[in-house]
């Protein structure tokens, strides 16, 4: 496991951004997996940026979200597809009908992966207890793509993007922790001081279900971009940059 601590959450989106865009240039049929969430937000704007600014061509990748909520409607302004196309989809010439959610068919969702070549690339966040995608603690580390409730911590920190936590729907589709550890490479970000203690656990901590990102450190080609907020709490010395 390879972990990059940036000065700040620009320089670390940015080194991000340029990671997905190599991806892609390398092998233009790219699988991604994407994730959603204030973290990625600056990530996919720099991704736009030097899309537009190297021509990037983006009609053969395929992506896949890793989760979703439960009932929401896709033109829901609070619908992870909402967020994907207003930060991504809309500002590069992907084809939406490459861009995948998943659904209550969740062995579908799962087949489309494995045919269109499995996962090359995939972007995580990770929650302030330790989850990954919805993957909350607890979630068993065979699972895969299911519905799943929402953990009361993950609902109030969601709740900062809708009017009231009555809002937020309290279940969930999302990707397994087993498919997400199907990807062929991994990068995790975490930014600022709330998520200091989730990082601790899950890069020094026991490897444990109730820290669903300590599984990552099983994985063989995963890097863990943080920022120095995020890095205060980490006992070992990591190279900065
Ligand atoms: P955030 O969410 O980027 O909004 O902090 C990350 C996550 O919960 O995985």
């Amino acid at each position: 496991m390879k972990i990059i601590i940036s000065k700040n959450k620009k320089q670390a989106s940015k080194q991000a951004a340029e990671m997905i865009i190599k991806q892609v240039k390398k092998k233009p049929g790219s699988v991604l997996v994407l994730a959603t969430g204030g973290t990625v937000i600056l990530v996919y704007k720099e991704v736009v940026k030097i899309s537009n600014k190297e021509k990037i061509d983006w009609s053969n990748v395929k992506t896949f979200n890793l989760d979703k909520y439960l009932g929401l409607k896709e033109k829901n302004k609070h619908s992870f597809r909402f967020f994907m196309d207003k930060y991504l989809f809309n500002r590069i010439n992907i084809k939406k009908s490459n861009t995948f959610f998943p659904t209550t068919n969740f062995k579908d969702y799962e087949s489309k992966i494995k045919k269109a070549g499995g996962i090359d690339f995939e972007v995580l966040g990770i929650g302030r207890n330790g989850h990954i995608a919805m993957n909350e603690p607890g979630s068993s580390f065979k699972s895969r793509t299911r519905v799943v409730t929402m953990n009361p911590v993950t609902r109030k920190d969601n709740s900062r993007f809708f009017h009231s936590l009555r809002e937020i729907p309290k279940k969930g589709i999302t990707m397994g922790i087993s498919t997400i550890m199907s990807a062929k490479k991994i990068i995790l970000l975490g930014f600022g001081n709330k998520k200091s203690n989730a990082i601790k656990e899950a890069l020094e901590g026991p490897i444990t279900k109730e820290i669903p990102a300590s599984v990552l450190r099983k994985h063989k080609n995963t890097t863990i971009m943080i920022d120095k907020k995020a890095a205060a709490k980490l006992k070992q010395n990591y190279n900065k940059v």
